[in-house]
């Protein structure tokens, strides 16, 4: 039986994974517009800002013939104090399917679900989880190298307060591929290594022996938290430029969930290197988001 909710990639044994994977390259090679969602409503509830996350999972309800809802929170009852409990109570009266969340707190998803009898997928929620931003990049790896198992995928940059890092190394480890997360020890604690995990510091070692970088996003916050002492000191041990690019072994790819740091985690040259795949990621955003519709609410 298909699981009810998407909350994490933890929720998946590795042959439901590569089902989706499976399902979103179909509709990948055929992305034609289907009825598998006919008469179903589905609410996107975004409480944080996205352009990659909403707009493709619009798109993907659209193609799958779902009648799309958006609900502005800030225009909501929730600002008069209605609790997420009462909201979801009052969507599944009107016969709400499925609520695609994003919120800033972790876990919110989850307290989402504990209320509504539909379906709820995690759209990112605070340092936690991002499911289909995983799925998506797994859908990308896959693309290119024709497997996740065996493959050695580096993730680099604020590794503990990134849901993106964590829903990864999840789907990553439960494929196969070997993780190598990089960053200084305030972004990333000797404590996230586990088996199939494992932790450098030094971002230029790791280079010609990857698969696979993914660059992670440096946030403000971290500045403000003086986690990170300045831009200029992050971008000398760790931003990918021209000069760190030369290093990748022939035929490695270069990923980023975005948004983008230009001059932070990378520079131009990065972005127009042959190997980039952000158009490629977020192009497999709307196949992987309709796999994840159809596989819970068909
Ligand atoms: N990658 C990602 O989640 O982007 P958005 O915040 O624009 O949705």
């Amino acid at each position: 039986m298909a699981p009810r909710n998407l909350l994490d990639l933890d929720d998946l044994h590795a042959e439901e994974l590569m089902a989706l994977l499976e399902r979103a390259e179909a509709f990948h090679r055929d992305p034609s517009p289907r009825q598998a969602l006919a008469g179903v409503p589905v609410v996107n509830l975004f409480f944080e800002p996205s352009t990659r996350t909403q707009t493709s999972f619009t798109i993907a309800e659209q193609r799958l013939g779902a009648e799309v809802v958006t609900i502005n929170p800030g225009t909501s009852s929730m600002v008069k104090g209605e609790t997420i409990a009462d909201t979801a109570v009052t969507l599944a009266a009107m016969g709400v399917g499925a609520i695609v969340v994003r919120h800033r707190e972790s876990g919110f998803p989850y307290a989402l679900a504990r209320s509504f009898p539909g379906h709820v997928i995690n759209a990112g929620d605070g340092t936690h989880a991002h499911p289909t931003q995983a799925l998506l990049d797994l859908m990308t790896l896959r693309q290119e190298f024709g497997r996740i198992t065996g493959l050695r995928v580096a993730i680099v940059g604020d590794i503990a307060h990134s849901r993106v890092a964590r829903s990864n190394i999840h789907g990553l480890r439960a494929l196969g591929a070997e993780t190598v997360l990089v960053g200084p020890p305030t972004l990333l604690p000797d404590a996230m290594a586990q088996p199939g995990v494992r932790i450098e510091r030094d971002l230029e070692n790791v280079l010609p022996n990857v698969h696979a970088v993914m660059l992670l996003r440096i946030q403000r916050e971290r500045l403000e938290r003086a986690l990170v002492p300045s831009v200029a000191s992050y971008a000398h041990e760790y931003q990918l430029n021209g000069r760190r690019l030369r290093l990748l072994r022939e035929g490695a790819i270069v990923m980023h969930p975005g948004p983008y740091n230009r001059g932070v985690e990378l520079t131009d040259e990065v972005l127009e290197f042959a190997g980039c795949r952000y158009t490629n990621q977020v192009a497999n955003g709307v196949f992987a988001r309709m796999a994840v519709l159809e596989a819970l609410c068909a």
